[in-house]
């Protein structure tokens, strides 16, 4: 099933575990796919792996907003409009307690978590209503909707990030724009990695254990099993869905 023929759709944080998965995905059911990341190289790899002529890239940084306004403006040149859009981009910062928190990590990790989100939705949901409407998809996490020790910044801008998804989604309703979260628990990416090495450095994999045995399931998600409910969500299949927060979580929110 293609849900996705003659559908455009632009991926922040594009050349991640997450974003390249999600290309994936949406190239495989048609769509056309603006991958948008930090650097040129991991981009070109990220579009090689996909192998799908119709991905391409736009190296930007979410945070600047004329480089968002360049990536939206390379969308519609190219492709002709945005009908969906994963607002994907995100960094971890560290893993210190709110005393020892570094102050630049802390700006860093809001500046791309909240203000590139925010950024995201101020340009590109226009092009998107100027095109009859579409669907954006935020990518919240585990920690939108829980606390926990170590991770204040993230944290803050996971939860920050539902409330642009609640405001956004009762601003794009009237121009037939929706707006909703994924809330991950642990996904196998590269910040999965960065993070069981702050929680156990050199022993990894013993930190890993430990956050997969707190997950009902026993298991982090698969990039797919994110990818999936992003490819929903904007799919005709989601048409009465706008404003929510979607558990991908193997069960960790409603186990506590
Ligand atoms: N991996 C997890 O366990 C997990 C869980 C819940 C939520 N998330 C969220 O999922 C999203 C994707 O993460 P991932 O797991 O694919 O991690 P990842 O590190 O593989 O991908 C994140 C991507 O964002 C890009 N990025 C960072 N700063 C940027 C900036 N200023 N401008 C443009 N791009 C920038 C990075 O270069 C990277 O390619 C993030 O928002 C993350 O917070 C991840």
């Amino acid at each position: 099933m293609a849900r996705f023929t003659d559908k455009v759709v632009v991926i922040t944080g594009g050349a991640g575990g997450i974003g390249i998965s999600a290309g994936q995905l949406f190239a495989d059911e048609g769509a056309k796919v603006l991958l948008v990341d930090l650097d040129e190289q991991a981009l070109g790899a990220a579009v090689d792996q996909i192998g799908s002529k119709q991905v391409s890239y736009c190296v930007a940084d979410v945070t600047q907003a004329q480089q968002v306004q360049r990536y939206v403006d390379t969308a519609v040149e190219r492709y002709g409009a945005i009908d969906c859009f994963l607002n994907n981009a995100g960094v971890e910062g560290v893993l210190k307690p709110i005393t020892d928190y570094p102050e630049d990590v802390f700006d860093n990790v809001i500046d791309v978590n909240l203000k590139g989100v925010w950024l995201g939705l101020k340009y590109v949901m226009p092009a998107m209503a100027a095109g009859g409407g579409g669907s954006i998809v935020i990518t919240s996490s585990v920690a939108g909707v829980n606390g926990g020790p170590g991770l204040s910044a993230y944290v803050a801008s996971k939860h920050a990030v539902i409330g642009l998804m609640r405001t956004a989604s009762n601003e794009g309703a009237g121009s037939n724009v929706r707006v909703n979260t994924v809330n991950p628990s642990p996904v196998d990416t590269r910040m999965m990695r960065a993070l069981e090495e702050f929680a156990a450095p050199g022993a990894a994999e013993l930190a890993r254990k430990k956050f997969e045995a707190g997950i009902p399931l026993k298991r982090y998600a698969e990039p797919k099993d994110v990818a999936n409910i992003m490819a929903f969500l904007c799919s005709d299949e989601a048409s009465f869905c706008t404003g929510g927060v979607y558990m991908v979580d193997g069960g960790s929110t409603s186990s506590r």
